[in-house]
């Protein structure tokens, strides 16, 4: 039987993107399509995402749509279908989809996305001709409203399902815009969208879903703890019956280094050595010293706590006096780049730090690193370390959610056995990972061991194939639950 699903979310690649979310969003409307699920996505119509879906029928108006008016377009991504919410008062701005260009919340976000849910709930109430959805999937803090308003809806309503990417954003709002919400008084209570005398948008939608879902078994159980359930973990583990985790994969149309044109050459498991080429195109773009027995590391990645890089950071005088070579992208929070600014003036030609947002440097980094560093304090799934399996860029992780569910580490029965793909360690301290670091040294001065765990990577199956079938049956256990 064919499902009709309505996912909503605040990113989709390649129309926005700022980081996994998207790129999870992107992927899985193709991914499911195999699996018999027909997905429609809703997202916010930001200039940017109007300007690449061009001109589109408008198939629902608004009249007033929290202090406007709005309608849903429709466009085509592939052969996926995309609803954008044009809603100019609360999307037409310069700036990122959350924050202005200095970095700072947009003052209306609670309307800004409580307006996304709200004409998810209508959608998938009906209100588009021609499509009905059996179940609505909702995305993050920015989607998790539209269960909510379809739980205080008197109308009939498809199952719900939500998806936590990273539990560190809920949403939360003060309560005096509960009316203005278009949320009912009733609704601010415990067991509604009241959240430590606020309004909790994830906490709303992980209260009145049906299922919930992360992106992978160990981050499911984890936010069951107080360690990493950030205020949320009593309700997941009074909910803990319909919680699952299902792992994130890779969009193999964007990350094959067999076909990838933003690479210096394509290569595969069968070709690791044409590897190479791309390692000089690295170290040139880069401007590192064109060494080849220079360890070379990685680095794609938001600059946050969450990620660990300050763990990085301390370790660079070892690692540079133990002919190591470090290209990182990225951007985030100032201290953070900074520092490895500073390093980079402090090692010239062995630390290169690249301060910004770019697809083209993140492909040339995963094809040319020799290993990729995801020292992250905690991590739902994890994207990057995938596409590192995947281009041959022998991952070094903390062992933590997604990474230790996706990486196989090098013990000593692991390469006897000749499984392993990459080195991790805990806890996740500048200690651990100077170990770590060193371990995966160790196997890189081994070119046997090193091009094992390279292949075992390469022909590791990150594909969606698996996810896209766990989330099918998922959605089709909702579906009949609620029927
Ligand atoms: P998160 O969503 O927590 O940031 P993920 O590993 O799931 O972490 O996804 C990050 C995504 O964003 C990947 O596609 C990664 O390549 C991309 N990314 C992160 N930082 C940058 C950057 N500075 N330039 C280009 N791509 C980036
Ligand atoms: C979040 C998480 C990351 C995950 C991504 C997509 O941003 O931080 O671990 O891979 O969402 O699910």
């Amino acid at each position: 039987m064919n499902l009709s699903v309505l996912a909503v979310a605040s990113e989709m690649s390649p129309l926005v993107k700022t980081g996994g979310l998207a790129d999870v969003v992107g992927a899985l409307p193709a991914a499911l399509a195999r699996e018999g699920v027909n997905t429609r996505t809703l997202i916010p119509g930001y200039p940017e995402v109007l300007a690449a879906l061009g001109h589109g029928e408008t198939v629902l108006a608004f009249d007033d749509l929290f202090g406007g008016p709005a309608w849903v377009q429709e466009g085509k991504l592939d052969r996926a279908i995309v609803y954008a919410l044009v809603a100019p008062h609360l999307y037409a701005r310069d700036g990122g989809p959350y924050a202005d260009g200095n970095g700072v919340d947009y003052p209306d976000n609670a309307f800004r996305f409580a307006a996304l849910a709200l004409a998810a709930a209508e959608i998938a109430q009906g209100a588009i001709n021609n499509f009905a959805a059996d179940a609505l999937h909702a995305h993050d803090w920015q989607a998790a409203l539209a269960p909510a308003y379809l739980h205080y809806s008197a109308k009939p309503r498809p199952a719900t399902i939500v998806t936590i990417h990273n539990i560190a954003f809920q949403g939360q709002f003060a309560k005096e815009l509960l009316a203005d919400l278009r949320l009912p008084p009733e609704s601010f209570a415990m067991d509604g969208v009241e959240y430590y005398g606020a309004i909790g948008f994830l906490k709303a939608g992980l209260q009145l879903c049906d299922r919930i879902t992360t992106v992978s078994p160990s981050y499911a159980l984890e936010i069951e703890t107080a360690e990493f359930g950030m205020g949320l973990d009593g309700l997941l583990r009074a909910r803990a019956e319909i919680v699952s985790g299902i792992l994130n994969g890779v969009d193999e149309g964007v990350w094959n280094p067999a076909t990838d044109k933003r690479i210096a050459a394509t290569y595969d498991a069968a070709t690791p050595g044409a590897r190479a080429k791309n390692r000089a195109a690295l170290q040139k773009r880069f401007h590192l010293e064109p060494d080849p027995d220079a360890f070379l590391l990685g680095v794609v990645s938001r600059m946050s706590w969450q990620k660990g890089h300050d763990m990085l950071l301390a370790n660079l005088p070892v690692l540079m006096a133990r002919h190591a070579q470090l290209a990182l992208l990225g951007a985030g929070e100032k201290h953070l780049e900074e520092g490895f600014l500073a390093a980079q003036d402090a090692y010239p030609g062995r630390v290169s730090a690249w301060i910004g947002y770019s697809e083209d440097m993140a492909h040339l980094i995963q094809a040319g690193a020799d290993a990729f560093v995801v020292p992250s304090r905690f991590e739902p799934c994890g994207l990057t370390q995938l596409y590192a399996l995947r281009y041959g860029a022998v991952p070094i992780v903390s062992r933590v959610g997604g990474l230790k569910d996706t990486i196989i580490d090098a013990n000593e029965m692991a390469v006897q056995a000749g499984v392993a793909t990459g080195v991790q360690f805990s806890p996740p301290t500048t200690e651990a990972l100077a170990i770590a670091l060193r371990r995966a040294e160790h196997f890189f001065r081994d070119k046997d061991t090193w091009r094992r765990l390279q292949i075992n990577g390469m022909d590791t199956d990150v594909s969606w194939r698996h996810p896209a079938q766990r989330y099918a049956a998922l959605y089709r256990e909702a579906v009949a639950a609620r029927r």
